[in-house]
């Protein structure tokens, strides 16, 4: 079988999580196929709907795989631009490509607004958040919250994530986002015990291991300098990671849990991690355990 490896051509996205997939896929006696989410051609026409993509200067191929990973659409400038990448991607599900994850679920879970909303709603614990347009309403957040932490709505690696206790200053920041019509996105700050959080990885139904994170300062993602350690999961952990796979629809993800001394809270569910920390911690590969339940997917 042919199995695609959907990420953007703009951008270098050759990483080690992507070789390791391509080394899983070979493994398993199958062929790694790139595809470019912004090199493609849509042609839509009494055939249905034929999807190419150009791989170098004269060279076009069928977009023909027999299921796919979903693994980046690439740093986005434009609304429009954003629409043609999600569309290639539902175009070849509508082509009857299983998609991993499936391009909802994976929107659904990569913007930090709409995934919170998802899992209070099916009961799961999250830190107390608050996001908006308008900066009065995200100073009265913090005011309240009186330590928060201040998030991009779709970033990633800790990246422009920062605390902050006085709500005068954080208006300062506030009134520059208004400018850039960025909106707002506040949350009570957590003191997590152990000074790290647990990522959980899940494939399919299955929890494959955990790691904990300890951060060198409040963050603890990998890129923000965290030492990945290896960690016991609890039956609770499990279940909450397993919950909050399953609520935003996700086939594959990586759960962020913090413990507190009021329980466990899910601060993140990322759609599309990178496993190096966590191979790292625990000696576990994700990519042979995502490959195996894509192709299971391919032949039901
Ligand atoms: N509410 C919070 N309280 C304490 N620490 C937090 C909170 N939210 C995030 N963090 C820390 O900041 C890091 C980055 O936040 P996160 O929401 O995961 O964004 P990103 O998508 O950039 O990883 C996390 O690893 C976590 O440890
Ligand atoms: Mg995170």
């Amino acid at each position: 079988m042919d199995i695609g490896l959907i990420r953007p051509y703009e951008v270098e996205y050759n990483n080690r999580d992507i070789v390791d997939l391509e080394e899983a896929i070979s493994a398993l006696g199958h062929k790694p196929r790139n595809v470019y989410v912004d090199n493609m051609g849509i042609r839509i026409g009494k055939g249905g709907i034929k999807l190419t993509q150009i791989v170098s200067r004269d060279k076009r191929e069928d977009v023909d795989v027999d299921g796919a990973v979903l693994r980046h659409l690439g740093f986005i400038k434009d609304f429009e631009q954003f629409g043609s990448r999600l569309w290639s991607v539902r175009a070849m599900e509508e082509n009857g490509i299983p998609v991993i994850n499936s391009l909802n679920s994976w929107l659904c879970a990569s913007d930090k607004l709409y995934s919170f909303i998802l899992l209070s709603k099916k009961g799961i614990l999250v830190p107390e958040t608050e996001s908006s347009e308008n900066m009065f309403v995200a100073y009265n957040a913090v005011k309240d919250f009186k330590e928060a932490v201040i998030k991009q709505l779709r970033g990633a690696m800790g990246f422009g994530v920062f605390r902050v206790n006085d709500a005068d200053v954080a208006m300062h920041i506030f009134s520059y986002f208004t400018n850039l019509s960025k909106p707002m996105y506040v949350q009570k700050f957590l003191e997590k015990k152990g000074g790290g959080d647990y990522r959980i990885i899940v494939v399919g139904d299955q929890v494959i291991g955990g790691e904990f994170r300890k951060g060198v300062d409040w963050k603890s993602n990998i890129a923000q300098g965290a030492t990945p350690l290896p960690a016991k999961l609890n039956a609770e952990m499990k279940e909450i990671a397993l919950k909050t796979t399953e609520a935003l629809g996700l086939e594959y993800a990586g759960i962020d849990i913090a413990e507190t001394k009021d329980g466990y809270y899910v601060l993140e569910a990322n759609p599309t991690i990178s496993w190096q920390g966590f191979k790292q911690a625990t000696k576990i590969n994700p990519a042979g355990h995502i490959v195996k339940h894509l192709i299971t997917k391919i032949k039901k």
